[in-house]
């Protein structure tokens, strides 16, 4: 008789702290034993030639969010999900956007409907707050938090969605008192609204000048600000999607001085630069999202970051939009200046090869760093940790088979997001995830989708331990 559900034979483990030759045994979801010749599983996976990592955690990401008219978010939860999985993904988190004037449960309960049935991996809900009125303050966002919502973010910038600073505060003072995590968008609103206007005013409407509307200063003052406020309150931060060196080195300064400020960044920042956002025509408009790309000498700094660990998590912030079509990115009657052109970019199903072709398999960052960065850091950071983001016995079954010899390009055709298009198309990467196993369960495998919409459920989360507050001494 089968001891266990099954065994992933033979493979290479490396979680974020050490690696060695184990079988994986797995019983009811979870990992049961961990060991040389365990006995025979019911289901059997030959990992020999393989490296078998946490399943990625993508603590960032946007799916099915409602949107001003003519535009459209290109995946719901069950294409977005199915990229997740495609891409060696097992978890991830998306976002409840509150919307100005709507009650925060309400917009909980109505994300968890647009997800029920849909999700091919576990999903996270993080929430954002846009209308921080005394009842979502003193009532909602509390009751949300003692309910798993344990994280949430908040934004210096977008007309929709901004917060001014006294906001920002009181905000702030909830976070800590709740000890919940804040994550924050920083770039300042009235820099970009003013530059962006300028250039308008001179002709200066293609969405290269997207890039030119919210340099690094502006993001740098942003990021200083929300320190500055944190520290003012003695509030633990994650400053998201950090794109420069500006930005990086005042995060670098604050951890330096003992304060609890956390840094996330992503794929673009490291693969693309504002170059980019030239092309010819609309041809730029598939690469604008916000901080948008910047140079050579960003992405080393974010390498740096990286390398020294000022940044805790590499997230894709996934916000994927079509590029064809009235709702494309490229609709000129529609994109007459880049302030039009929907923010965002896909990204979910090409973080991991990314991240691992560009660090590992470049020497640049061992495997184990590329796990932390990409799983562990993720699930502790958001209270996700031990069930999620390792391999140990107890933990769930979430694992991601790699090759890491395996060359691909990346490509459309390979991608099962929504979206027409990916901004990495033609990029060459080694190190490719073959096999996804949530809780147990393939769900993708042989290029193909092996699991059912729905399996992926929605994890209520515990407090950050990063969310305690704590002034340095
Ligand atoms: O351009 C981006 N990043 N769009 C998604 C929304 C956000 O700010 O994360
Ligand atoms: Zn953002
Ligand atoms: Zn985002």
């Amino acid at each position: 008789m089968a001891g266990f559900d099954l065994v992933v034979r033979g493979g290479t483990v490396i979680t974020a702290s050490d690696r060695g030759r184990y079988d994986i045994g797995v019983q009811d979801g979870r990992i049961a034993a961990l060991g040389l010749d365990l006995e025979p599983g019911t289901r059997e996976i030959d990992a020999e030639s393989l490296w078998v990592l946490p399943g990625g955690i993508d603590s960032h990401v946007h799916l099915d969010q409602p949107q001003p008219p003519g535009i459209v978010q290109a995946d719901d939860f069950l294409t977005g999900t199915r990229a997740a999985a495609a891409g060696g993904n097992t978890t991830v988190m998306p976002f409840v956007a509150q919307i100005k004037g709507e009650s925060l449960r309400q917009a909980v309960t109505a994300y968890h409907a647009k997800a029920a049935g849909k999700c091919y991996v576990d999903v996270s809900f993080h929430l954002i707050i846009s209308d921080p009125t005394a009842t979502v303050l003193g009532q909602e966002l509390p009751a949300l938090v003692h309910d798993g919502y344990t994280s949430f973010k908040v934004f210096m910038t977008y007309d929709d969605l901004v917060l001014n600073d006294r906001e920002l505060l009181e905000v702030m003072e909830v976070a800590r008192r709740e000890q919940a995590l804040m994550m924050v968008h920083a770039e300042g609103y009235d820099s970009i609204k003013f530059l962006t206007e300028r250039l308008e005013r001179s002709g200066k409407t293609a969405p290269y000048f997207h890039a030119e509307s919210r340099p690094d200063i502006v993001e740098r003052e942003a990021t200083h600000r929300a320190i500055s406020h944190g520290e003012l309150l003695d509030t633990p931060l994650m400053i998201v999607h950090v794109s420069s060196r500006a930005a990086m080195e005042q995060i670098r300064w604050a951890q330096a001085r003992g304060l609890k400020v956390y840094a996330e960044t992503c794929p673009q920042y490291i693969a693309l630069t504002a170059k980019d956002l030239e092309g010819l025509n609309m041809e730029g408009a598939r690469y604008v999202c916000s901080p948008p790309p910047r140079d050579e000498d960003s992405q080393k700094a974010i390498w740096e970051g990286i390398e020294q660990g000022v940044f805790s998590t590499f997230s894709s912030d996934h916000a994927p939009y079509f590029y064809e079509g009235s709702e494309g990115k490229q609709n000129p009657k529609a994109r007459t200046s880049f302030r039009w052109v929907p923010n965002g970019i896909p990204g979910v199903q090409t973080r991991l090869p990314i991240l691992f072709s560009e660090g590992v398999s470049k020497g640049r960052i061992s495997p184990e760093t590329f796990v932390a960065l990409t799983s562990t850091n993720h699930a502790r950071m958001y209270g996700l940790y031990p069930r999620k983001g390792t391999i140990a016995i107890g933990a769930d079954a979430d694992l991601a088979l790699w090759d890491p010899l395996r060359e691909e390009t990346i490509t459309q055709s390979k991608m099962l997001h929504g979206s027409d298009y990916t901004p990495y198309e033609g990029m060459r990467v080694k190190g490719w995830p073959v096999t996804t196993i949530v809780r147990g369960q393939v769900v993708f495998a042989d290029g193909e989708l092996k699991g059912e919409p729905g399996f992926g459920q929605h994890l209520a989360r515990e407090l950050s331990p990063y969310a305690k507050p704590g002034r340095p001494s």
